[in-house]
């Protein structure tokens, strides 16, 4: 089974392409919505919480572990991929995040080199990002801004505001003074604002979703690890896992997914 983990909501923003691109499989997606977000916190709590979701789904028997949120995946992933890395190799199984097949693709796309960010705190402060694209190409340059406000907009469904829309202008222009040519959504929320991006950062600008390149990323990452591959079930079933309030989790989840989804389960992690 393929397990997709994020803070909260977020992350169905990525599991929706992934089910798009790879329908047969049975998924599990677990939001630790009473902890989130997970964006303001230390990359200490940040670790325990992402470590406590992964023991959760290896004992849920996950063969793949998908970090949906870009904040675990640039401040935990690379840690909890150290410490459980004799397991996942002994038993074939794996934990991927959404922050390297981004930061692939917009290689593939700026034609300057001169990229953007946004992202949570912990994202921005971590500097993941700027180290794995400059890990592909040592001479782009790295603009990033992070842009707190937007996830509480966005979760009161407020980002269509023009409150919202004001304050998404005043994190973008630095990006734009800085003259990018390509922007990573570096959070499974901001894909739900990329109208209002698009337009004040203008069309010449290529806006790069990290779900949408994460879900092809992993296809072709399947293709490729037939020994994953093979070990993942098909009977199209999906689960999700919630440690808040599930009616609350269904709602928001049916809206974004478009599709009907049993009552999500309600869990502890500790
Ligand atoms: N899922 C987070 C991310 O992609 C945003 C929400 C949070 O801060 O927990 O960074």
């Amino acid at each position: 089974m393929i397990a997709v983990f994020d803070s909260g909501y977020g992350g169905l923003t990525v599991l929706k392409p992934i089910m798009d691109i790879l329908p047969d499989y049975d998924y599990v997606y677990l939001g630790d919505n009473a902890r989130a977000p997970y964006g303001n916190h230390s990359p200490e709590t940040i670790k325990l919480f992402s470590e406590q979701a992964t023991d959760y789904l290896l004992g849920k028997g996950a063969n793949l572990i998908i970090f949906a949120c870009n904040t675990t995946s640039s401040v935990a992933l690379r840690h909890i991929q150290q410490k459980y890395e004799k397991l996942l190799r002994g038993e074939n199984k794996r934990i991927l995040g959404v922050l390297i097949p981004a930061a692939q693709h917009v290689i593939k796309e700026s034609k300057s080199g001169r990229i953007g960010v946004m992202g949570t705190k912990a994202t921005i402060n971590s500097k993941v990002y700027d180290e794995e694209i400059k890990k592909i190409n040592a001479s782009a340059k790295v603009f990033s801004k992070a842009c707190p406000l937007l996830v509480p907009f966005i979760e009161e469904g407020w980002h269509k505001k023009p409150e919202a829309k004001s304050i998404l202008k005043k994190y973008l222009n630095p990006l734009k003074n800085a003259n990018i040519d390509t922007l990573i959504l570096g959070c499974t929320h901001y894909p739900m604002m990329s109208s209002s991006i698009s337009k004040i950062m203008g069309k010449n600008i290529k806006a790069v979703n990290s779900g949408e390149v994460a879900a092809r990323s992993l296809k072709e990452y399947l293709e490729r690890h037939t020994e994953i591959e093979r070990q993942l079930s098909k009977n199209k079933g999906r689960r999700f896992l919630t440690t808040d309030n599930p009616k609350e989790f269904k709602k928001f989840a049916e809206q974004n997914l478009g599709m009907k989804i049993k009552m999500p389960e309600k869990i502890l992690l500790s």
